[in-house]
């Protein structure tokens, strides 16, 4: 197939700019529209804010005169290839899918017959073929699947995770007819090495729900088991080294502070109220999920206050270091962090707390109520600490320093060896 143009990525972040960048790799006139003026700004002078994007792959990328950054809508126009990547956040506890109702009215004011649409954005089984579909049709007056193509196409790439390249991950495709789903898998197969077609969007939406429900269910047993083998004084890490030798049958996930991003503590709800709202079912694994792993924060904090007892020290007053704010290593991503509630509830115990993490921009810039301390991994900040908490798992911290020159650490990723130190 001849690459059509012009394709327009709605949506700058995480998942719509290294789109863009692989969009302008393969060789397309490229439109990263979105709506936050401080992120095309950035763009435009190729300062990148996602850490999978490098400024240099952006200074590139607008020197190749095929990559344009802008919060014009007047740009999309002639589009060929649409693809929304906005957020689709949770309100009040159901899908709030407002972003992506502003993307499709904002395309549908320049979709023109033959043009190609495609949803990437996680939601639930019904989004592209009900609300989607309805919008673009009343805003352009086209029919979907006819005159124009629709599909959905779930992101699935893993920021931080260098092991596997966008276009390594192969792509689920999906479209509203079978006119549309050729050409979503057409353009897909242009920008991954493999894609997977299945017959109907809803199936794609819901394979999206079961990947993260999926690893959200299995932190929680996890999670709920190390707080069990703590109480009954076994090493849960060394029991899931041993588990892990399973050749099939087994996958393993590690304990943690609790489960934070855009994903995990959203996702499985979209799926949970999809099942309520269309055949009147709880999906009691989600709920069980969600009520283990939004109580890892404060577990982790009870087990910091007993570390503390010990040493016949109260929160109240005693230094405490939390190593890693992000949610997940080796990113900045702070978004729904469990980090950022340990902190809040330690500060509130009126302990005083500071922060090491290279990858994040201060919290209170993200709009975290709670000031913070941030300071720099030297030893004497690791020595004068009464506590040490390793929350993140970045690969950019010396855990031997931490290891060797803390009086006390609580690790909840299993990073530090040493006498000082103790598990989740
Ligand atoms: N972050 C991930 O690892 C990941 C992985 C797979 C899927 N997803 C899903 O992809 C979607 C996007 O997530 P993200 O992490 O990239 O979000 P993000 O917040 O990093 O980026 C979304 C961007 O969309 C912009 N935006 C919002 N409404 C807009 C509009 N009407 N017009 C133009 N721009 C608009 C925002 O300003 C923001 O820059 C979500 O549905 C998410 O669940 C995320």
């Amino acid at each position: 197939m001849s690459l059509p143009r012009k394709v327009v990525i709605v949506g700058q972040g995480y998942v719509g700019l290294p789109l863009a960048m692989r969009a302008v790799e393969v060789g397309y006139q490229v439109v990263g529209f979105d709506k936050d003026r401080y992120r095309v700004e950035r763009l435009a002078a190729a300062s990148s804010y996602v850490e999978d994007v490098t400024s240099a792959q952006l200074s590139s990328a607008l020197a190749s005169g095929r990559y344009l950054p802008t919060t014009e809508p007047a740009q999309m126009s002639s589009f060929e290839v649409a693809l929304i990547t906005v957020p689709t956040p949770l309100r009040e506890g159901g899908p709030d899918l407002t972003f992506v109702e502003e993307a499709g009215r904002a395309l549908a004011e320049h979709l023109k017959a033959g043009a190609l649409v495609v949803l990437e954005s996680t939601s639930y089984p019904g989004t592209t073929e009900e609300l989607l579909s309805d919008l673009l049709t009343k805003g352009c007056g086209l029919r979907a699947g006819e005159d124009f193509h629709l599909g959905y196409s779930p992101e699935r790439i893993d920021p931080g995770n260098a092991h596997f390249r966008l276009e390594e991950i192969p792509k689920v495709v999906s479209g509203v007819s079978a006119a549309s789903l050729a050409a979503v898998q057409a353009f897909y197969d242009t920008m991954v090495h493999k894609t997977i077609a299945v017959s109907r969007p809803r199936e794609a939406e819901l394979a999206k729900l079961i990947e993260n429900t999926f690893r959200h269910v299995n932190i929680a047993l996890v999670n709920e088991l190390a707080m069990f083998a703590a109480d009954a004084g076994i090493d849960v890490w060394e029991a899931l080294d041993a588990a892990a030798t399973k050749p099939f049958g087994f996958m393993r996930f590690n304990p943690g502070p609790g489960v934070g991003g855009h994903c995990l503590p959203i996702d499985p709800s979209y799926l949970a109220w999809h099942m309520r709202t269309s055949v009147g079912r709880t999906f009691r694994f989600v709920e069980l999920a969600n009520d283990v792993n939004d109580h890892m924060p404060d577990y982790v904090v009870g087990r910091a206050n007993l570390a503390l007892n010990r040493r016949q020290l109260a929160l109240n007053g005693s230094r405490v270091l939390l190593l890693g704010l992000a949610y997940k290593r080796n990113t900045s991503d702070m978004r729904e962090s469990p980090s950022l509630r340990v902190a809040q509830r330690l500060v509130s115990l009126g302990a005083q707390v500071a922060y090491v993490d290279d990858h994040v921009a201060a919290p209170e810039e993200d709009g975290f109520e709670v000031r913070l301390r941030r300071a720099a991994l030297t030893e004497q900040e690791v020595s004068v600490a009464d506590l040490v908490v390793v929350l993140t798992d970045h690969d950019d911290v010396d855990y031997e320093m931490v290891a060797t020159h803390a009086k006390c650490v609580l690790d909840t990723r299993h990073r530090c060896r040493g006498e000082t130190v103790e598990y989740l």
